[in-house]
């Protein structure tokens, strides 16, 4: 199944994404993972998107772009994947629907938009941990590790992602606003869309998430 995970920061994508892939056993790609590690490893691609990064704004659409033609050219994704933070732009998810139909002879199943008020997006954020070496989200309350501070999977210690600041954080829902909404009425037309109230429980989204998708 191809699925596209859509929502503002802090929604849930990257915890939904996640078990969705495990259940599924398909792959989980996040634009916002690779683009993270390439800024850690300070490739040329990293040193490009760090500063868009750290201001909260968007990087630009033909390196996001590049970046997932690269990734979807992989034997992975053959059986389905499930996407988190991209498409972000109606140009991205036109290039999405070109690169499916011309490298993958494909087209999107689903695609799940997890909504969530502005204020516990901001309370999900600024809680929020996450293990440098695996990726894996946890959040200080709402789903904390095992053991605290250590990652559950691989035991790396948490950190705190560098555009979880607050101010940071005001800005990247500002530019979701402007420029990721009309996401929603993209899919909307083309009848993919399915809408899932994100404010409950992790596990409580997912079997909505489940529910939904069948
Ligand atoms: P990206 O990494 O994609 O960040 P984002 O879209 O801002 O979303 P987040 O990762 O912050 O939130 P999420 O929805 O994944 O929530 P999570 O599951 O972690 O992008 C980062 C940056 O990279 C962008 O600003 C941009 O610069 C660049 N970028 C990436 N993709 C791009 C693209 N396509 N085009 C251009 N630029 C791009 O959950 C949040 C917290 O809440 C966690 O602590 C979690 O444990 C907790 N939580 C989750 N679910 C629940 C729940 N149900 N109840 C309580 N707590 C919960
Ligand atoms: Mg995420």
């Amino acid at each position: 199944m191809y699925l596209v995970l859509l929502g503002p920061p802090g929604a849930g994508k990257g915890t939904q994404a996640d078990l969705l892939s495990r259940n599924r056993d398909i792959p989980h790609i996040s634009t916002g993972d690779i683009l993270r590690s390439a800024v850690d490893e300070e490739t040329e691609l990293g040193e490009e998107a760090r500063e868009h990064m750290e201001r909260g704004d968007l990087v630009p659409d033909e390196v996001v772009i590049g970046i997932t033609r690269q990734r979807l050219a992989a034997d992975d994704v053959a059986d389905g994947f499930v996407l988190d933070g991209f498409p972000r732009t109606v140009r991205q998810a036109e290039s999405l629907d070109s690169i499916m139909q011309q490298d993958m002879d494909g087209s999107l199943d689903v695609v799940i938009n997890l909504d969530v008020p502005e204020t516990e997006l901001i309370r999900r954020m600024t809680g929020r941990r996450i293990c440098p070496t695996c990726g894996r989200n946890y959040h200080l309350v709402f789903n904390a590790p095992r053991s605290l501070g250590e990652c559950d999977e691989c035991g790396s210690d948490l950190i705190q992602r560098e555009d979880d600041k607050e101010s940071v954080v005001r800005q990247r829902l500002q530019v979701y606003q402007k420029s990721s909404k009309p996401l929603i009425d993209y899919y909307d037309d083309l009848g993919l869309l399915v809408n899932v109230d994100g404010r409950g429980s992790v596990e409580q989204v997912y079997e909505a998430i489940e529910d939904l998708i069948g």
